[in-house]
């Protein structure tokens, strides 16, 4: 039988090349996912992470059973590497955003092994993203998780889930690709519901080498859509003389989705409008090197903090475990192949190709993929090799759409969906459809969370007359937002330090104001927004003053209270954002402050009301004053694997809760307990917040945080490490 374990544990590295039989003292000790460096906030420069290093591992193997493969599994290592056993040199990889397997078995030896991995992470001109200039930095290591698999030599290698006739009728095919064939071999599949419960079985004998098991006459099933993702599973089940040899499973969705020629994107039939925004996978202090726990969360927070009903992966292959949580939660991907603006020779195109396959094998089963890219980002025209990227495509899956992302009209539509970035600060009309905006906002409009108020209202304001734009015209399919956090990237990029602040959230995932437009067009009843986009000053504005107020929300109405004076109920802004279903609010309150410095400054109070009632309110204090440093955990649980991480954010508040953007206060942390803190400490707040992450060492217990910062109480937080047997 199978058993495939993580092998992210008790790894050594080196930052530099080492000789195999280097001694143990060169290394440190460290857990996967990794990367070969740690930063600061900003001003972070690649030249620290582009060197080639050692990475290294013992492991104890019982070759008990000779009939047995055994490989190790990565899930993605930046951005080229070499791997060798026992001295023995075993493959070489090149691409840093998909996985790939080796086959370790002939030079495995009975006790103790030692691999042995030299990971390249400089920008390489032979692989894609590079070749030329890149705006976004790429990190480096073994980034991604690794396992150790181990199979019969008949074993199964992948199951391609295809769902037909899903509204009538559905039937569900899954074609099993298997290493070897012979007439001994039977399998069972069985389709498993949302709760649990076998809902279809089947079994036959084998004789031919890709064999596909079907499932009709089902009972209902239930969509995956947004609202309800229901996920259902196929477990196939190998046997050889009656034996059981391998067992495998897939999870799947039943949905239909489709961009049409009338310019509109179904999903199960109905037209929805995409609303979303770009991902990278960037985080501070750690590059790329997320551990689970991190991944998901981004999917939540596009999902729930953002509002958002698409994400695209740009400009790679992002983490299994973040298209998992968008399988889990309704989240719809628009999945691309490494690059940016560049096409190297024909060895670079072929690793692009490979790319491209091992991509859509990995990742054909997620329902919430709908779409592939199969051009590098903003290229050029080459017919040839789109040619070929888009065939591949197709074949490798033919139950999905091509886009590929350009920034000019008219380049050579070889794809099934024209996807545009459309930087002209409005919305092109499309010239062939279907048409999907891919980028928007981005450059034209960088804005850091410590910008001055109106910036940061310019800037939430642009993002809702885009969206306001493109959800009027029937012709555009959607539009996605650059971006949803900010980034590192090259000096050639950015702000002068090294980031591009083109987020609607900052590094840390802490909100703009943009944040808020995009949260406020959910639907009420998944969460009620109200949010004023406001530092709540009488002198930050050129001018002074306030007027007009900005506030998103998804209540009818909003009243403004000022002190203990009621300006009236105000209705969102329906003549400058018709097309949006929560339009933002614009709200005069000149008539309340006629002038800077004439009247006394009082408190904002804001009430949310839905059907006349009063549902949510926010207070922003009017006296500025810090009150309180906040902590805010993620996870109050952890796993004690050597490597679990969450987020902890640090804020000084208003007595409301409301962030103090200009507190560039220090905070300085202590941990007690079998955790580490990664990040800066003391640390510096940003726009009056910041974040470091919690990472878990390999024993379980209680974890106390503790921050103080000048003239405030100090503040802990607390969190629980779990044994990995009790891992939650
Ligand atoms: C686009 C590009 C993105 C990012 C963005 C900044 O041209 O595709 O990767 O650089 O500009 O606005």
């Amino acid at each position: 039988m199978r058993r495939k374990t993580l092998f992210n544990q008790s790894w050594q590295f080196a930052a530099q090349i080492l000789p195999l039989d280097a001694p143990d003292e060169l290394f440190l000790e460290i857990t996967l996912p990794h990367t070969n460096q740690t930063f600061t906030q900003n001003n972070i420069n690649h030249l620290d992470y582009e060197f080639i290093s050692t990475y290294r591992k013992r492991f104890d193997y019982n070759l008990n059973d000779p009939e047995k493969l055994v490989f190790l599994d990565f899930d993605g290592v930046l951005i080229a590497c070499k791997i060798y056993l026992n001295g023995e040199f075993l493959t070489e990889h090149l691409g840093g955003f998909t996985p790939f397997s080796v086959d370790i078995t002939s030079a495995l030896q009975p006790g103790e092994n030692l691999l042995t991995i030299y990971v390249d992470s400089r920008e390489r001109k032979d692989i894609p993203p590079f070749g030329h200039l890149v705006d976004y930095l790429t990190f480096g290591g073994i980034y991604r998780d690794v396992y150790l698999r181990t199979v019969h030599p008949t074993f199964i290698q992948d199951l391609f889930v295809q769902t037909h006739r899903i509204f009538d009728n559905p039937e569900v095919t899954c074609n099993i690709t298997l290493s070897k064939i012979d007439t001994t071999l039977s399998l069972i599949a069985n389709l498993i519901d949302p709760k649990g419960t076998i809902i279809a079985s089947t079994q036959t004998n084998l004789n031919d080498d890709s064999p596909t098991v079907e499932f009709s006459s089902l009972p209902e099933i239930n969509l995956w859509d947004l609202e309800q993702p229901d996920l259902y599973t196929i477990e196939v089940s190998l046997f050889k003389e009656g034996q059981l040899i391998d067992n495998q499973t897939a999870r799947f969705g039943f949905r239909a989705c489709e961009f049409k020629q009338d310019g509109g994107f179904y999903l199960n039939g109905q037209r929805i409008k995409l609303f979303g925004l770009n991902r990278h996978q960037t985080y501070p202090y750690i590059g790329a090197a997320a551990p689970a726990r991190l991944q998901k969360r981004d999917a939540e927070i596009l999902k729930y903090e953002l509002g958002c009903n698409v994400v695209r992966t740009s400009h790679y292959p992002q983490s299994p475990h973040f298209l998992n949580r968008c399988d889990e939660i309704g989240l719809l991907v628009f999945e691309e192949i490494p690059g940016w603006q560049y096409i190297g020779d024909t060895d670079w195109q072929n690793i692009s190709l490979n790319e491209l396959e091992a991509m859509i094998m990995r990742d054909r089963n997620h329902p919430s993929i709908v779409l592939w890219g199969v051009r590098i980002n903003e290229s050029h025209d080459n017919d040839d090799f789109y040619t070929k990227t888009n065939a591949l495509a197709h074949q490798v899956d033919p139950t999905r759409q091509t886009g590929g992302v350009r920034y000019f009209m008219g380049s050579s539509f070889l794809e099934d969906v024209y996807t545009y970035n459309d930087f002209s600060n409005s919305v092109q009309e499309p010239q062939v459809q279907p048409h999907l905006i891919t980028e928007f906002a981005g450059h034209m409009f960088p804005t850091k969370i410590f910008d001055h108020e109106q910036r940061l209202i310019d800037h939430a304001l642009l993002h809702a007359k885009i969206h306001n734009l493109q959800m009027g015209n029937p012709k555009i399919a959607g539009a996605i937002g650059w971006c949803a956090f900010d980034y590192a990237t090259h000096i050639e990029f950015g702000s002068g330090d090294r980031i591009c602040y083109h987020g609607v959230m900052d590094t840390f995932r802490n909100p703009k104001w943009a944040a808020y437009f995009y949260q406020s067009q959910q639907d009420p009843s998944q969460q009620i927004i109200l949010q004023a986009a406001t530092h709540w000053t009488m002198g930050d504005r050129s001018g002074g003053g306030n007027d007009p107020l900005t506030v998103f929300s998804n209540c009818d109405q909003v009243e403004v209270i000022i002190g203990d004076i009621s300006l009236g109920r105000f209705d969102p802004d329906r003549e400058n954002y018709p097309h949006l279903n929560r339009p933002p609010f614009t709200i005069p309150i000149a008539m309340h402050y006629t002038a800077w410095g004439q009247s006394e400054f009082h408190d904002l109070h804001l009430v949310g009301l839905i059907q006349d009632q009063p549902v949510t309110e926010q207070w922003i204090s009017s006296n500025k004053l810090p009150n309180t440093l906040e902590l805010v955990l993620d996870s109050d649980r952890l796993v004690a694997d050597g490597s679990d991480m969450t987020r902890l954010t640090c804020r000084v508040t208003d007595q409301y809760g409301n962030p103090l953007p200009y507190a560039f206060s220090i905070v300085h942390l202590e941990i007690e307990g079998p955790a580490e803190i990664i990040g800066e400490n003391p640390l510096i707040l940003v726009g009056g917040a910041a974040g470091v992450y919690i990472k878990a060492q390999y024993q379980a217990g209680e974890v106390t945080i503790r921050a103080r910062v000048n003239r405030l109480p100090e503040a802990s937080i607390e969190l629980k490490i779990g044994s990995q047997e009790s891992a939650p």
